[in-house]
């Protein structure tokens, strides 16, 4: 195993790991994520996942695809939702999140195709709000996630819930919804989309209630990039203008996955 360290964080019962390099850490979530499929499958037959884009999470993928294709993992009593997609996008897109997931993970694992949610970035615009309730049904009827597997923007973001003047219950309370994507992120997407005009400046996202809702949250940051917000998330005052500061409001289950360079202003 790669060396380790946990990391104190005074004033914060979060547990934040911190590993030498990327990779590890990526493996490390991808660890999490594969325990948390074998138990829940034992328990209860099935294993609901939230599952994350970006280029944080493609070690996760490919090591969780590994893994299948190793025969000592398997997708079949799984079923996943994705934290969010642009809107409006269509689904075959190569820049819908939609076509991220097939290319980095449901192309590659025995998930049924039909248990694979990605919020639809193809509704009227009209009904979104009612795809958006549906979504957050059906992951209530799943019984709610067993694991949630999140990065950080820089800003702060979790999914696409951007910074807010929301109190921290009502932003904590709120469900899935359409949402204008805030200046940074469409900043750090020039990456995916080539130009700022480019960018998409909507996307639906899974809400906060969601995302804290999940028996477990596994928090995955690499780079020097995510060093600053990192550190503000997990020691600045719990805002909704920091949004993952909110996961100090559950810390017993939220795990921190770093790598030295993310970890390096937490001192
Ligand atoms: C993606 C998502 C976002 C990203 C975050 C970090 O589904 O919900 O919150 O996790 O923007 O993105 P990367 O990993 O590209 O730095």
């Amino acid at each position: 195993m790669p060396a380790e360290r946990t990391l104190p964080v005074a004033g914060s019962n979060s547990t934040v790991l911190v590993f030498a390099d990327a990779d590890a850490a990526a493996r490390a979530a991808a660890d999490r994520i594969a325990r948390v499929v074998a138990e829940s499958v034992a328990a209860r037959g099935k294993a609901i996942l939230g599952l994350a884009t970006g280029a944080t999470p493609e070690k996760v993928y490919d090591d969780l695809a590994a893994r299948v294709a190793a025969g000592t993992l398997s997708f079949r009593d799984a079923t996943t939702y994705n934290l969010d997609e642009y809107y409006p996008i269509q689904p075959l897109d190569p820049l819908s999140y939609r076509a991220y997931m097939h290319r980095l993970l449901f192309s590659r694992v025995d998930l049924a195709a039909n248990r694979a949610h990605v919020l639809d970035g193809t509704v009227p615009e009209e009904a979104t709000a009612e795809h958006a309730a549906q979504f957050d049904r059906w992951i209530d009827a799943d019984g709610g996630l067993d694991v949630q597997l999140l990065g950080i923007g820089r800003n702060g973001h979790i999914g696409f819930n951007e910074p807010s003047d929301l109190s921290v219950e009502g932003f904590a309370a709120r469900s899935t919804l359409l949402i204008d994507l805030h200046p940074v992120t469409r900043a750090d997407a020039v990456r995916e989309f080539g130009s700022l005009e480019a960018v998409i400046p909507r996307a639906l996202t899974m809400g906060v209630r969601q995302i804290l809702g999940a028996r477990t949250v596994v928090m995955l940051a690499t780079g020097p990039k995510k060093a600053a917000i990192v550190a503000e998330a997990l020691k600045g005052p719990v805002t909704a203008a920091v949004p993952a500061s909110l996961l100090r409001t559950v810390a017993d289950k939220v795990v921190w996955l770093l790598d030295e360079p993310a970890a390096a202003e937490l001192g």
